[in-house]
């Protein structure tokens, strides 16, 4: 166990990554949701980690409970066992009903039974972007799988992915952002990044083209309609993440949305 020395150049994420799991068909952020991933097909996934009152790393994208859970107030007022008694799956039908929410230390024994990659989105709360970061980092460090590809690990807090950087040479990097700046290879240079990955409803074709000139590999987000899937290949954009894979199917085939 422990991340692996080398790493490949680009990893081969495939033109589709699940986003949070496949937050349309299953609660966000759980195991259930990383399956059901793996069973429609996906061979990487996103999903969303931050830290609990007491320093854990567990998968979960807002800063507040209240949508996605039966609990309230901010996760980082949580220990760990509170936050392991919450249902996180209420906004869904049985059988996700009482879905939990997962330490990273969980998603990743699960993510080498199904076989499958990951970017791991590093979502720090603002007093704790170097913690949260070095958590992450030193978790990864000792439980990534040398049989899994390395993982791309990101952020839209550059002091979070610098020091994450900064921790490993074996992982991959990747700024997110919302619009790419103009001086996007000049951030990706200075936090460690060798990929960007931003709002797929504000990029432009010319952006695309010019980043993907530069050999940067450029993934979109969130992306749930074959329309808008087919126009972002067709600029350069490696791959996109999605809620749900299945009307995506049809941006790889001849049928027509
Ligand atoms: O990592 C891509 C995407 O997940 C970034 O936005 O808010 O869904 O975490 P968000
Ligand atoms: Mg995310």
């Amino acid at each position: 166990m422990g991340l692996a020395h080398t790493v490949a150049a680009v990893p081969e994420t495939g033109p589709l990554i699940g986003h949070r799991g496949v937050a349309a068909r299953a609660p966000e952020n759980t195991l259930a949701s990383l399956t059901l991933a793996a069973a429609l097909g996906l061979t990487w996934v996103e999903f969303d980690v931050r830290l609990s009152r007491d320093g854990h790393p567990v998968l979960f994208h807002d800063d507040r409970l209240g949508r996605t859970t039966d609990g309230r107030g901010r996760v980082a007022d949580h220990d760990l066992a509170a936050l392991r008694r919450l249902d996180a799956g209420k906004r869904f039908p049985p059988p996700y009903r009482g879905e939990r929410i997962p330490t990273l230390v969980e998603a990743i024994e699960l993510l080498v039974e199904l076989g499958i990659g990951a970017n791991v989105e590093i979502k720090p709360d603002p007093e704790r972007e170097t913690e949260t970061a070095q958590a992450v980092m030193a978790t990864l460090a000792r439980c990534w799988p040398e049989t899994l590809p390395a993982p791309i690990v990101s952020s839209f807090r550059p002091r979070a992915l610098a020091v994450a950087s900064a921790a490993s040479p074996a992982c991959h990097y990747a700024l997110l952002v919302d619009a790419v700046p103009k001086d996007w290879h000049r951030r990706l240079a200075v936090l460690g990044a060798t990929a960007l990955h931003c709002n797929a409803r504000r990029l432009t074709g010319r952006q695309a083209a010019e980043i993907a000139d530069q050999g940067v590999p450029l993934r979109a987000y969130t992306v749930n309609s074959a329309r808008m899937a087919r126009r972002l290949f067709a600029w350069g954009v490696a791959a996109v993440f999605t809620d749900d894979p299945v009307p995506l199917a049809a941006a790889f085939g001849s049928r027509r949305d």
